[in-house]
């Protein structure tokens, strides 16, 4: 296959470059500042030049608290966007396949949540991916795959945590009362190429095995690194956030597994592969 990769120098493009290597696939890898996906007439050209039989869509603004007060900017990368790279693949005969993220959900649920869920957002952020998501429905073959809290090559929880205990922080307080998946980047990749050789469409969940509160990960990441620290939880409302997000953004991802034939490897296995790798 040949994929046609946008925010690829982001923590999924990066891993989704190493996971296509692998599996022989041929990587067009293209972010900021040669492309940028709101404008529509370069995605177009991008798209034609490069006729990739996938169009992956990692590029995204991610800056959940940031979104509250820039929403229009954030509606641009991840809605408006995301039509113009559905109507450019359609042109090409491409699949289109659009990240998307737990956070469109309100998280008020007391299970997982399946892919037939009704989403409802919370925050400014969701919002624009939720749009994002409808706008790449309209492609002829989309595949919108949503993921959470991922870890890998970039800006994430775990970088953030180790950086605090490489600074000799002795005590970490950590949100004890959101529940979501954590996901390395390299599983999701694999998942996702998983499901592009099944050729599944419509929406798919895919995170790694297991759930997890911000503090449990956080004790996790600090038991796994041997640190001394002390991790404490505090509630959301403590640490004050300027985006709500969900108290539970659990994926249910058994339709992954029906597709693909198996879950992907539980987070804690998963953080383990990430750390030893960064040694
Ligand atoms: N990170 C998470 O915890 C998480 C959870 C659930 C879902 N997701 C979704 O997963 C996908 C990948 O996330 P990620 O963590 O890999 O994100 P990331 O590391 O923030 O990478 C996103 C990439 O997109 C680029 N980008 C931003 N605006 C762009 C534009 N207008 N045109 C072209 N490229 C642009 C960014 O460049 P700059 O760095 O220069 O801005 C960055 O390289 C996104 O759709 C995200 O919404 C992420």
């Amino acid at each position: 296959m040949r994929l046609l990769v946008t925010g690829s120098r982001g923590q999924l493009g990066r891993a989704l470059q190493r996971a296509a290597a692998a599996a022989g696939h041929e990587f067009v890898g293209c972010d900021l500042p040669e492309l940028d996906i709101t404008d529509a007439a370069a995605v177009r050209t991008a798209v034609a030049r490069s006729r990739p039989d996938a169009v992956i869509n990692c590029a995204a603004y991610t800056a959940v608290d940031a979104a509250e007060s820039d929403e229009a900017r954030a509606l641009a990368v991840n809605g408006a966007a995301v039509a113009s790279l559905a109507a450019a693949a359609d042109g090409a005969g491409a699949r289109l396949v659009q990240i998307s993220t737990d956070f469109v959900f309100d998280g008020a649920a007391a299970r997982a949540y399946r892919e037939d869920d009704q989403p409802r957002p919370i925050s400014a952020y969701g919002r624009t991916k939720l749009a994002g998501e409808r706008a790449a429905a309209l492609a002829r073959r989309p595949l919108i795959v949503r993921t959470a809290w991922l870890f890998g090559d970039g800006a994430n929880f775990v970088g953030a945590i180790r950086r605090q205990l490489d600074a000799g922080a002795r005590e970490l307080r950590v949100v004890g009362d959101q529940r979501g998946c954590p996901t390395y980047a390299a599983d999701l990749a694999e998942g996702l190429l998983g499901l592009l050789g099944a050729d599944a469409e419509g929406i798919v969940h895919v995170a790694n095995a297991g759930s997890a509160t911000w503090f449990e990960f956080a004790l996790e990441i600090v038991r796994q690194l041997g640190a001394a620290a002390a991790v404490v939880p505090i509630t959301t409302a403590q640490a004050a956030r300027p985006a709500l997000r969900p108290a539970n953004s659990v994926l249910d991802t058994s339709r992954f597994r029906a597709v693909v034939g198996s879950d992907l490897p539980p987070w804690q296995d998963a953080l383990a592969r990430w750390l030893a790798g960064r040694g």
